[in-house]
């Protein structure tokens, strides 16, 4: 149709605009893979409404949540096909791209959101972001959704030995799946919109997540066990196309611009919110018991990932690690 037709001409190319003062004409799509109500989603409606309503409707942004566009496997490779101008990866399926992503599956390393942010909006998480630029891609902002804890079919867990045997998902990379090895667990990456599946046919035992990814895709429904341990996080990574962003002129890049700004506003004050309010709600349904270990059983944890976050920390970089654990303070 004549959309679509629309779409291909101005998003990838944009050169007749582009010269003029006038805010260009564009449809810019946002592809995600999760739920609605959910701090992603929140921060790109927010992203959305406001460049929408400062282009004056010349700018139409689609917001394709779930997979709905483009699933774990395929939406980077769209994006640097610019089919898709902005995505926002979990950075743990960043690995292959760089090992600087490998930050967020760092066990126990960021206390809280601020200092994960404080990260990626500092020098050495730019410098990561950077680093993409080798493939076309702009790392325009971190958004963060939260500390991850393990949900799982087969029993409660509150110390290392309990994971022996069980198998995990994870989002991917070396990392995570030498997490699960050092706690004698199997581990396999299945993308997000088949995770239920699997965690209801028993393919894998377990994952961990978010509390808001856990609630909004009822993965509680088949999860018998949660254990609150927040030993590594899900952190996002805003990413647009360059051609696609240097198609635009300053008048359009500056909404645009906003509009980013605006949506990482809205996603970082609603992360905490969404994932407290989530919580809640998989305390009031019940279907998944909820073990909130305690400090010591954390530092039982803490002391048995020690190794792999020393080994990694070489591999991350000394320098890159250094400045994370900074932020804590
Ligand atoms: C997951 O695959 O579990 C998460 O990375 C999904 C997401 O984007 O938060």
């Amino acid at each position: 149709g004549s959309s679509s037709k629309e779409t291909s001409s101005s998003s990838s190319g944009g050169e007749k605009g582009k010269s003029g003062d006038d805010i260009q004409e564009l449809t810019i799509k946002i592809s995600h893979v999760v739920a609605e109500n959910t701090p992603k989603q929140a921060g790109a409606i927010a992203m959305k409404e406001y460049i929408e309503k400062e282009s004056g409707g010349k700018i139409k942004v689609q917001v394709y949540p779930n997979s709905q566009l483009f699933g774990d496997k395929d939406e980077y490779q769209n994006l640097v096909a610019n089919n898709v101008q902005f995505i926002i990866p979990d950075m743990s399926k960043m690995v292959g791209n760089d090992p600087g992503f490998n930050v967020p599956a760092m066990p126990f390393l960021f206390k809280d959101d601020a200092a994960a942010e404080a990260f990626w909006d500092g020098e050495k998480g730019k410098e990561i972001f950077k680093r993409l630029e080798k493939d076309g891609v702009l790392g325009l902002a971190m958004w963060p959704n939260g500390a991850k804890h393990m949900t799982n079919n087969k029993k409660a867990i509150s110390k290392p030995e309990d994971l022996k045997g069980l198998k995990i998902r994870t989002q991917g990379g070396q990392l995570l799946e030498e997490i699960y090895g050092k706690l004698n667990a199997g581990s396999v990456s299945i993308p997000f919109n088949e995770l239920y599946t699997a965690l209801q046919q028993g393919t894998v035992d377990g994952e961990e997540n978010t509390f808001s990814n856990i609630e909004s895709k009822k993965f509680d429904e088949v999860q018998k066990y949660t254990t609150v341990m927040g030993h590594t996080r899900v952190d996002y990574a805003l990413l647009t196309n360059t051609k696609f962003w240097d198609s635009l002129n300053e008048k359009t890049k500056e909404i645009v611009q906003k509009g980013v700004d605006q949506g990482t506003k809205v996603a970082r004050e609603s992360a905490k919110k969404l994932n407290d309010e989530s919580l809640k709600k998989l305390k009031d349904r019940g279907q998944t018991k909820i073990n909130e270990l305690s400090p010591a059983e954390i530092e039982g944890f803490k002391k048995e990932l020690q190794p792999i976050y020393d080994e990694w920390a070489k591999k991350i970089g000394e320098d890159i690690i250094k400045d994370a654990e900074s932020k804590n303070k």
